[in-house]
């Protein structure tokens, strides 16, 4: 069987998604959305696919039976809820949202309807976290230490605390995925913020450090900063 899949976010991710998929003989790329349209148009050349400006006339395409949805996390929320509608398959890039009440709803639709999804919390897979979950089952953590030191994007949507919701939104939830899935929820967090000092983004907190109470009694801190 093959699998015909929709891009909607023809950015970094959006590509990188879309050509790791044309080498797999199980799925094909059948359309591409962007509010860029030469983004949309590039990607779907190289696809052989249909471009779409808006990702609701790429869900009117009937040969859909998933999507990768690769938009900044403000955009989320009417996209998600629009594939969900249809019942497809849904791939989404984290983070879920910058509004927790929207990923909440989102969540709560994903159970009513008991589609396939999957999250970019990609760490997740690799065989070395398999390999910690094994040990921890049987020797579970005390204590928890996170770092993150990454280079930060290069998009408008960067520039915009709202928009983004801060390094530990954008790119340290790599760390709260892995805990939740090794040491279990975390019942308490506090954290310092501090904002960038690189223009143009001088709003954007692009370090920060967090402390945390795990519910199963571990203790935890994070530290993360821009490479
Ligand atoms: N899983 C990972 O390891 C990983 C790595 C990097 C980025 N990401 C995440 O992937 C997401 C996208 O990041 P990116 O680097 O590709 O950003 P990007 O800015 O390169 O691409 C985003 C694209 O979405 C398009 N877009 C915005 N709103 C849209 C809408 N409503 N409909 C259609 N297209 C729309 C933009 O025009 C842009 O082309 C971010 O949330 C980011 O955090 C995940």
């Amino acid at each position: 069987m093959t699998v015909s899949v929709g891009i909607i976010g023809a950015g970094h991710l959006g590509t990188r998604h879309a050509l790791n998929l044309l080498e797999l003989d199980e799925a094909r790329v059948v359309a591409v959305a962007d509010t860029d349209v030469a983004r949309a148009a590039d990607l779907a050349r190289r696809c052989d696919a249909q471009a779409h400006v808006d990702y609701r006339a790429l869900l009117d395409d009937p040969s859909l039976d998933a999507v990768y949805l690769c938009v900044p996390a403000h955009e989320h929320g009417g996209p998600e809820l629009a594939v969900l509608e249809r019942s497809l398959a849904l791939f989404v890039e984290r983070p879920l949202d910058v509004d927790l009440s929207i990923a909440d709803r989102i969540a709560a639709e994903v159970d009513a309807r008991g589609v396939v999804t999957a999250t970019g919390c990609r760490w997740r897979y690799l065989d070395t976290v398999e390999r910690a979950a094994e040990v921890l089952a049987d020797n579970p953590a005390r204590m928890v230490i996170g770092g993150w030191a990454a280079r930060t994007h290069e998009t408008a949507w960067w520039e915009d605390q709202r928009r983004m919701g801060g390094q530990l939104i954008e790119q340290t939830n790599q760390l709260v995925d892995l805990c939740r899935l090794l040491v279990g929820e975390i019942a308490q967090a506090w954290a310092v913020g501090r904002p960038t000092t690189c223009p143009p983004e001088p709003d954007v907190a692009d370090t920060s450090a967090v402390s945390l109470r795990f519910a199963g009694g571990a203790a935890g801190s994070f530290a993360a900063t821009p490479a």
